[in-house]
């Protein structure tokens, strides 16, 4: 008899209803067996539809059983101290939405915990899962450097997309996220924008770039975004994002290597449950090579890579130390672009 592995949801807003329950559905093997959210409402609104318990708390979720994997979607700031209390827990697998962890003190607390209990876990990061993005990578890796990229992303507001995905119950908005409850200083915007957004590109760019040297520019865009200059070892990079805005999404990624060779990507955005990305690679020796669309997603297949592993015991698309360095690359380019920004406003004063 095949195993069902109950899922416990952790933080029930927009990636919990719009990205993973809709995910889940289309797999096997996998059944919700609780919801936690610590805004009740949405907790047992979103139970209530799948007809298992709602938790105000984590302890709450366990003291309820304890799940076979554990999906975070709370809060960035959550994130590792639930990973550690999930760890220990006992949970099987964890599917950990982006950023993993927030500091590098944080990463070397859950890289101890999950490497004592042999916790599989799966880090929310679609692109690096994408099956239109792993046939491209192979053929990226034909190119030489020195590399330039360019990561480039215009969106429309995110409940577009969370509407278009599912009937969303809305969480309680959250409060200000700068220092002193006021709203956030530009560099901390460009600090939780690349945390939270670039950090999709990131893990990609790591593979041509996989060191930065220094960030040249940042500054933050209105209404939200940034724009960003950073060179590294291998290479350079343009990081531009701008949200919400009225035109068609757009979310690409260019890279430029030697000679005539380069790769021009398109992925869908965030939340869109339509396929995989696309695009074109020119070869150094230039024959140009199309990436049609595949029909299925990175969203299906991180969750694919997280049941390989609990039901196969397969081996992991990104062992812990991968997506351990993802993320203290970002943390690190984060940190040296909100440097960049306050270097900037004392020289502009
Ligand atoms: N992979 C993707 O495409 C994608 C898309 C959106 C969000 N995310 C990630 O998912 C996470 C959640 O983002 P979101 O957009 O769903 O909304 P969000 O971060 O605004 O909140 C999600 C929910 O978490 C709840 N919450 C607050 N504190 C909590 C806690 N301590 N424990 C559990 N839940 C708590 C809130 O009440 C809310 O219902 C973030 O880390 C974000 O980066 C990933």
């Amino acid at each position: 008899m095949v195993k069902t592995f109950t899922v416990g949801l952790i933080g029930a807003g927009p990636v919990t209803q719009a990205i993973h329950l809709p995910t889940l559905a289309r797999l096997d093997g996998v059944r919700v067996a609780g919801v936690m959210d610590p805004d009740m409402a949405v907790a047992q609104a979103v139970a209530a539809t799948l007809d298992v318990p709602a938790a105000a708390n984590l302890d709450q979720l366990l003291q309820q059983g304890v799940p076979d994997i554990a999906v975070i979607g709370s809060p960035n700031a959550f994130h590792a101290t639930q990973i550690l209390t999930l760890v220990q827990a006992g949970v099987r697998g964890i599917l950990a939405e982006k950023p993993l962890v927030m500091t590098p003190d944080e990463a070397q607390a859950i890289t101890a915990a999950i490497e004592q209990q042999g916790t599989a876990l799966v880090v929310g990061a679609m692109h690096t899962y994408d099956p239109g993005w792993l046939e491209a990578q192979e053929l990226v890796r034909q190119l030489e450097g020195p590399f330039h990229v360019r990561s480039t992303i215009y969106l429309p507001a995110n409940a577009r997309f969370e509407d278009r995905a599912t009937n969303m119950v809305r969480p309680a908005p959250a409060g200000p996220t700068g220092s002193a409850g006021g709203p956030p200083n530009p560099a901390q915007l460009v600090h939780g924008a690349v945390m939270g957004l670039a950090i999709h590109a990131l893990p990609l760019i790591r593979g041509l770039i996989p060191a930065w040297e220094r960030v040249e520019h940042a500054a933050a865009l209105a209404p939200w975004g940034y724009n960003m200059t950073a060179t590294g070892r291998g290479g350079t990079v343009e990081l531009l994002a701008r949200m919400p805005g009225t035109w068609r999404p757009d979310w690409q990624l260019g890279i430029w290597g030697a000679g005539t060779s380069q790769a021009a990507l398109n992925f869908p955005p965030s939340y869109v449950h339509n396929g995989s990305a696309w695009g074109q690679v020119t070869l150094p020796d230039g024959a140009t090579k199309a990436i049609a669309p595949h029909l299925t997603n990175g969203y299906v297949a991180e969750w694919q890579d997280l049941l390989a592993q609990l039901t196969e015991g397969a081996a992991p698309r990104y062992p812990l130390v991968h997506v351990i360095d993802d993320v203290l690359y970002a943390i690190e380019l984060a940190g040296l672009a909100a440097a960049a920004i306050a270097g900037e406003s004392e020289v502009a004063r």
